[in-house]
C-alpha cells in the first residue's frame, strides 16, 4: 500500500465482534482482533493495483505527482549530512520543530503553544490520529466523527473500543453541509469526543466560523473532547480555515493535528504533530511512545525549516491547485458528473448519477477499462454505503498536463 490512505470495503461499527467464547487456540480464532474484523483490503490497493495493471491515470490516492520545494528537500539531506536526527530524535520531537509549529500556530491563528509542553511531533498526522484516540478513548465511549470520514478514523476507534457514531455531511447546492441539529442529536452521555475534519475529505467542506461556533458550545456544553484533523488547513480556496481550538472554551478540550504532508507535498516523510494543552499533550505522547517512539529524525530538521517558508509558497500552493481543482472540476463537468466543487482539500466528489451509474463501486471497477482514469469509491468512507453509493472521489494535485488528459479521458463516458 502506498499511501496512508487505506479504506476499506467493509467495516465494523464497534467492539463487538471477536472469537467465540473459549475459543482460545489459534487453530479456533481468526489471526486479525476482533476489533479489526472487516478492515481488510484496502480499496485504494485495488484501486492503484488496476490503476498499474491498465495504464490508467490513478487520481485514486490523495498524493502529489511532484515533489515538496527543494530547499526543504536539501535541508533534510544537509540534515543526514551533518548527522543531525540520524540516531533517536527526543520523543515529543526536536525542540526546532516543536518551536516553528508553535510559531505557526501563533503568527497564523493567535494560539499560544508551549514549545516544551504542549506540542509533539508524531509519524505523520495518521500516527497522531491514533496516538489521540487510544489516549483518550475508553472502550464504550462514543466518538463522534463526521461522514464521510477517513479510513483510518473508523479503524483507530475500533482499535480504542469506541463506538463510532457518524453525523454525515450532505450534498446542497453544489457543496456538501453539516446539520447542526443532526450534530446535537448524536451526542449522548455516553460521547467523549468530537472527531472533526475540517478542511474536509473526501467532501472538500470547509467548516465556517459559525459552525464551528456552534460546534464548540456543544462541545463546552456537553464537557466533550475535541479531535481536530487540520492536515489541510492551507488548501483551502474559498473561505478561510479556523482552528476550533481558538474558540471560548476550547483551548483545554482540542488536540488539534497538522501535517507537513500536505502542506508541503511530503507525503512520504510523515511528520506530523499535535497542538493541545499540557494535560491532552501528555496523555497522547504516553501513548505515542509505545507505537513509535519517536520518527523521520532527519525530515523534521527539514520541516523546521519549512515551517519558515515565506507567505508566497502558500499563496503559490493555492492559487495552483485552484486553477487545477478548476481544470478538473469543469472536465468533469462535461464529461457529465454532477460536481461538488471543493472549498478546500485537494479532493473533488462526483455524484454518478447523471451518467445513469448508481454504484460507484462498481463504477470506478470499470471506469479504467472504460476511459483509462482511477477514482475511489466514497461509499467505503460511510457506515451506511447506500449513503455514499453514488459519489466517487477525484484527486486533483497532479501536473496540469496530467488532469487535462484525464478529463480528455473522461469526456469518452
Ligand atoms: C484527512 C486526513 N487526515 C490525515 C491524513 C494522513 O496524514 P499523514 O500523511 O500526515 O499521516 C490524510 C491523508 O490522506 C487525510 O486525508
Amino acid at each position: 500500500m502506498a499511501t496512508t490512505e487505506q479504506s476499506t470495503t467493509g467495516s465494523s461499527t464497534g467492539p463487538e465482534s471477536g472469537p467465540a467464547p473459549g475459543a482460545r487456540r489459534t487453530a479456533d480464532r481468526p489471526l486479525l482482533t476482533g476489533r479489526l474484523t472487516g478492515f481488510g483490503t484496502t480499496i485504494f490497493a485495488e484501486m492503484s493495483a488496476l490503476a498499474a495493471e491498465t495504464g490508467a491515470i490513478n487520481l485514486g490516492q490523495g498524493f502529489p505527482d511532484t515533489d515538496g520545494p527543494e530547499s526543504v528537500r536539501e535541508a533534510a539531506v544537509r540534515a543526514i549530512r551533518d548527522g543531525r536526527g540520524n540516531q533517536y530524535p527526543p520523543g515529543p520531537g526536536i525542540p526546532e520543530l516543536r518551536t516553528a509549529i508553535a510559531g505557526h500556530q501563533l503568527s497564523r491563528y493567535g494560539l499560544h503553544h508551549d514549545p516544551d509542553t504542549d506540542v509533539l511531533v508524531t509519524a505523520g498526522a495518521t500516527e497522531a490520529i491514533a496516538a489521540a484516540l487510544l489516549a483518550l478513548v475508553e472502550p464504550g465511549d462514543e466518538v463522534i466523527a463526521l461522514e464521510p470520514y477517513y479510513d483510518s478514523y473508523a479503524a483507530c476507534i475500533a482499535l480504542a473500543g469506541g463506538r463510532r457514531v457518524p453525523v454525515t455531511l450532505r450534498p446542497r447546492d453544489g457543496a456538501y453541509h453539516l446539520d447542526l441539529d443532526e450534530l446535537r442529536d448524536a451526542i449522548t452521555d455516553r460521547t467523549r469526543l468530537i472527531l472533526l475534519n475540517t478542511p474536509h475529505n473526501p467532501t472538500g467542506t470547509v467548516l465556517g466560523r459559525d459552525e464551528l461556533a456552534a460546534i464548540a458550545e456543544l462541545a463546552v456544553e456537553h464537557d466533550l473532547l475535541v479531535v481536530t484533523d487540520e492536515v489541510y488547513e492551507h488548501l483551502v480556496f474559498e473561505g478561510e480555515h479556523h482552528p476550533i481550538a481558538g474558540f471560548p472554551g476550547m483551548r483545554e478540550r482540542t488536540v488539534t493535528i497538522g501535517s507537513a504532508g500536505k502542506t508541503y507535498s511530503l507525503t512520504g516523510w510523515k511528520v506530523g504533530w499535535i497542538t493541545a494543552s499540557a494535560p491532552l499533550v501528555t496523555a497522547v505522547r504516553t501513548v505515542k511512545q509505545f507505537l513509535t517512539y519517536v520518527s523521520a529524525g532527519p525530515f523534521q530538521y527539514a520541516v523546521a525549516e519549512a515551517l519558515q517558508l515565506p507567505e508566497a509558497y502558500y499563496e503559490e500552493l493555492r492559487a495552483s491547485l485552484r486553477a487545477r481543482r478548476d481544470l478538473l472540476a469543469d472536465g468533469l463537468t462535461a464529461a457529465g458528473f454532477t460536481v461538488y466543487r471543493p472549498a478546500g482539500t485537494y479532493f473533488i466528489t462526483t455524484d454518478i448519477r447523471p451518467l445513469g451509474a448508481s454504484d460507484g463501486i462498481a463504477f470506478c471497477r470499470e471506469l479504467p477499462h472504460r476511459c483509462g482514469v482511477v477514482a475511489v469509491p466514497n461509499a467505503v468512507f460511510y457506515d451506511d454505503a447506500e449513503q455514499g453509493a453514488p459519489f466517487i472521489r477525484f484527486a486533483f494535485c497532479k501536473s496540469p498536463a496530467l488532469l487535462e488528459e484525464a478529463a480528455a479521458r473522461l469526456r469518452r463516458l
